[in-house]
C-alpha cells in the first residue's frame, strides 16, 4: 500500500541493536518487493524467523483445463460447486492464465493439520485478493489481525504468514496474482495519496491490528504455496512472535459497500467502476447507484467488443440489470472474439429507470483465460444461446 504504518515496538533506527526487557536481542526481518527496490516493511521477531525444523511433504498441483474446449460465452453457477474444507483444501480453480488464477471457495473449517502445534499458510508466489461473498471471521497474520465480513476485499501480499479463523461458513472468490494488487494509479497523486475523485479513500482501507507476540517453541507448520504446488515446512518457533513492524508492506481490506459509485448523465463505462489494478488484469466493483440523468439516456450497457479483454463477472447480490437467468454467485465469462451485451429486453427496459440495486465484481484480463476442469461442474451450456430473440 502506498502509505506508511507502524505497529508495536520498533527501534529508533533500523538495522541497529534492539533488545527485549530481559536484555536479549530481537531479530529484524526485511520483507521487500522487487529485490530491495520497491515497497517494504521491517518486522522485529523474538526469534530468528529462519529456524526450519524440518522440510515436510510437497503437494504438486497441476492445473487442468476443462474438457470442453469450445470458445463461447459461459455461465457458471458457482453456488452449485461442491466445495468444503479449509482455506486451502476448499479452493476450486475456475480460470487461469499467465497472470492470475481465479478460484471459488466455500470455507467450512479452520486449518487443522496433524503432527504440529499450529498451522499457517503463506503464498510464496502470488498476491491474493479475497472477495467475501458471505461469512465472518478473522485473518490472523504476522502483522496483526483483520476481521472480515460480507463484501470485504482482502488483499494479502505474498510472503506474509497467515491463517483464517471462521466464525461463520465463508464463501469467497479468490484471485492469485503474479503481480501486486494495488489501488488504481489514476486515483493516486505523485506521493500515492488517493485523489479527491477516487471512489474510495484511505479512511475506507482497514489495516491489521497487531496482537501481543507469541513466544512459543514447538512444531509449527507453514504451508507454502509455490508455483508448482504446496510445500510443508515445519519451524521450531511460532511465526507470530513479532513485537512490532513498520513500513508500506502489509495486508489490508476494503469493503465493496465503501466504494462510492461515479455516475453521469449518460452511461458510464466500466473504468469508472475500477477498484484495483495489477499486471494483466483490472478489478471493478458494480454497486447500487442512481442511473444516468440525461432525458434520453439508456442506462443499460451497449453491446461491446472489448477486443483485447476476457471478462469475468461475479454476481454477488441484487438484481443485475443487464442479464436474465443469472443468480447470486453466478459467474459470466465473455471471451475475446465474441461481442456481448444486455439480454433481450434489458436494453429497452432500462430506459427511464432511475436506479439499480446490484453488487458484482468484474475481472477483465488482458490475456485469454483457460477454463479449469472444476468450471465444467456447474456450467450452463444453454447460456450462449440466451440472446436469441
Ligand atoms: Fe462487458
Amino acid at each position: 500500500m502506498p502509505f506508511y504504518l507502524q505497529q508495536g515496538h520498533i527501534p529508533a533506527k533500523r538495522h541497529t541493536v534492539f533488545k527485549k526487557y530481559d536484555g536479549s536481542l530481537l531479530y529484524e526481518e526485511l520483507m521487500s518487493r522487487e529485490g530491495f527496490s520497491y515497497v517494504y516493511s521491517n518486522l522485529y521477531h523474538i526469534h530468528m524467523p529462519t529456524q526450519i525444523a524440518n522440510i515436510g511433504k510437497f503437494y504438486s498441483n497441476k492445473f487442468e483445463s476443462s474438457f470442453d474446449k469450445t470458445h463461447r460465452p459461459r455461465h457458471i453457477r458457482t453456488s452449485e460447486l461442491v466445495s468444503a474444507g479449509d482455506i486451502i483444501s476448499s479452493r476450486k480453480l475456475l480460470f487461469f492464465n499467465q497472470d492470475l488464477n481465479i478460484y471459488k471457495s466455500h470455507v467450512t473449517e479452520n486449518m487443522s493439520y496433524i503432527d504440529c502445534d499450529d498451522n499457517f499458510y503463506k503464498n510464496g508466489n502470488y498476491d491474493e485478493l479475497i472477495y467475501v461473498q458471505e461469512g465472518e471471521g478473522v485473518i490472523h497474520t504476522q502483522l496483526g489481525d483483520l476481521k472480515y465480513h460480507n463484501g470485504d476485499y482482502i488483499i494479502i501480499p505474498r510472503g506474509i504468514v497467515w491463517k483464517m479463523s471462521i466464525s461463520k461458513d465463508t464463501k469467497i472468490l479468490i484471485i492469485e496474482s503474479v503481480a501486486p494488487i494495488e489501488t488504481p494509479q489514476k486515483y493516486r497523486n505523485r506521493v500515492g495519496q488517493l485523489l479527491e475523485h477516487s471512489p474510495f479513500c484511505e479512511r475506507d482501507i482497514h489495516t491489521p491490528v497487531l496482537n501481543e507476540p507469541i513466544n512459543k517453541s514447538g512444531k509449527f507448520l507453514i504451508k507454502v504455496r509455490t508455483d508448482r504446488g504446496i510445500q510443508d515446512i515445519f519451524y521450531s518457533k511460532h511465526p507470530f512472535d513479532v513485537v512490532g513492524w513498520d513500513g508500506y508492506y502489509f495486508p489490508w481490506k476494503l469493503n465493496i459497500d465503501d466504494f462510492e459509485p461515479i455516475v453521469g448523465s449518460i452511461h458510464q463505462p466500466p473504468p469508472v467502476h475500477q477498484v484495483f489494478q495489477s499486471k494483466g488484469f483490472v478489478v471493478c466493483s458494480f454497486v447500487s447507484r442512481l442511473f444516468d440523468f440525461h432525458p434520453d439516456a439508456i442506462p443499460a450497457p451497449y453491446p461491446h467488443s472489448n477486443v483485447d479483454s476476457d471478462e469475468i463477472l461475479f454476481y454477488s447480490k441484487g438484481d443485475f440489470m443487464s442479464r436474465k437467468g443469472i443468480q447470486s454467485e453466478s459467474i459470466s465469462y465473455h471471451p475475446m472474439g465474441i461481442p456481448h451485451g444486455p439480454h433481450p429486453g434489458k436494453y429497452e427496459g432500462s430506459i427511464g429507470k432511475k436506479s439499480t440495486d446490484e453488487l458484482a465484481v468484474m475481472v477483465d484480463t488482458f490475456k485469454p483465460l483457460n477454463i479449469a476442469l472444476d468450471a465444467d461442474e456447474c456450467d450452463d451450456s444453454e447460456y450462449p444461446k440466451s440472446w436469441v430473440l
